[in-house]
């Protein structure tokens, strides 16, 4: 089991995984991992400012983190990892960082496209898309359709994201459908929030890991986070490594979720029937 993994994880890479993530590796059940990993992918400006960089330095760097992480997920068959890119507060920036932001998004998606099809990742983008700038919508437009029909990993790549906007979302949309006068007010559950969110039909996260030091949940997946199991770790995005994901997940594995019971349960998916 621990070569087949260690094989999977060594990839196309000439470098295998350390004794450490050898070490980690051993102890993951395979059997239990999270279906869906969150990720808030923080502490890229203090990386930078750390370092004497601009700030945007931290961002760029912050990719690489981004690309080892997609693929080290891929690899282990989780089935959703969720990444919070851009905030609906990120716009109080300076606009010189929102362009850099847009512009690496831009690069990202063009330079990793290959990659997304030849893992069978499909991306699936979150958040109020329509209000991003025409050359990230277009960007994002082709990557969709690109990957469209694969089916290893979705990665939900959180842009213009708000958790309280996304409720305000669904709100609208259950509204207009109950005036349109096809649904009924009185048959609205938790299925009905769960199913007009921006990540209907997928399970909840299981795991939220939030770099860089920080305890906060700062507007992210409001509504899915609910029975979430948290991870925080002081190392900065742009340091975060494949070691540092498979920590989380041996800890991950360690915990007792017992969603509101007594005993250990089956996990319960508010966003999906399955
Ligand atoms: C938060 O760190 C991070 C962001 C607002 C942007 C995250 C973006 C990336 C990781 C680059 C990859 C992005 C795309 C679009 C593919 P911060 O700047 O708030 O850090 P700080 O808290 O140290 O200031």
């Amino acid at each position: 089991m621990l070569k087949n993994l260690v094989r999977v994880l060594r990839g196309g890479r000439k470098k295998g995984p350390s004794l450490e993530e050898e070490s980690l590796l051993a102890q993951l059940d395979l059997t239990r991992l999270p279906r869906h990993v969150a990720i808030i992918m923080d502490g890229n400006g203090r990386w930078a400012q750390k370092r004497g960089l601009p700030r945007t330095s931290g961002h760029r760097a912050g990719v690489e983190s981004l690309r080892e992480t997609v693929r080290t997920c891929a690899e282990l068959g989780i089935g959703y990892l969720t990444v919070y890119a851009f905030s609906t507060e990120n716009w109080k920036r300076p606009r010189d960082e929102v362009d850099v932001l847009m512009d690496l998004l831009v690069e990202y998606l063009h330079r990793e496209i290959e990659e997304l099809c030849a893992n069978n990742i499909r991306l699936h983008p979150i958040g109020r898309i329509q209000e991003l700038p025409p050359h990230a919508r277009k960007a994002l437009e082709m990557a969709v359709s690109r990957t469209r029909n694969n089916q290893r990993m979705v990665l939900n790549l959180a842009l213009n994201y708000g958790g309280r906007v996304e409720l305000v979302d669904a709100v609208r949309s259950i509204v207009k459908e109950a005036l349109a006068g096809n649904l009924d007010p009185e048959q609205i559950n938790e299925f009905t929030i769960s199913s007009h969110l921006y990540t209907a039909g997928q399970p909840d996260p299981d795991l939220l890991i939030r770099p860089s030091g920080d305890y906060r949940v700062s507007n992210f997946l409001l509504w899915q986070l609910s029975y979430t199991e948290f991870w925080m770790t002081s190392v900065m995005w742009p340091d975060f490594r494949r070691v540092h994901l498979l920590q989380a997940l041996v800890d991950f594995q360690q915990r007792e979720r017992r969603f509101g019971g007594l005993n250990r349960g089956e996990k319960k998916c508010s966003g999906t029937e399955s």
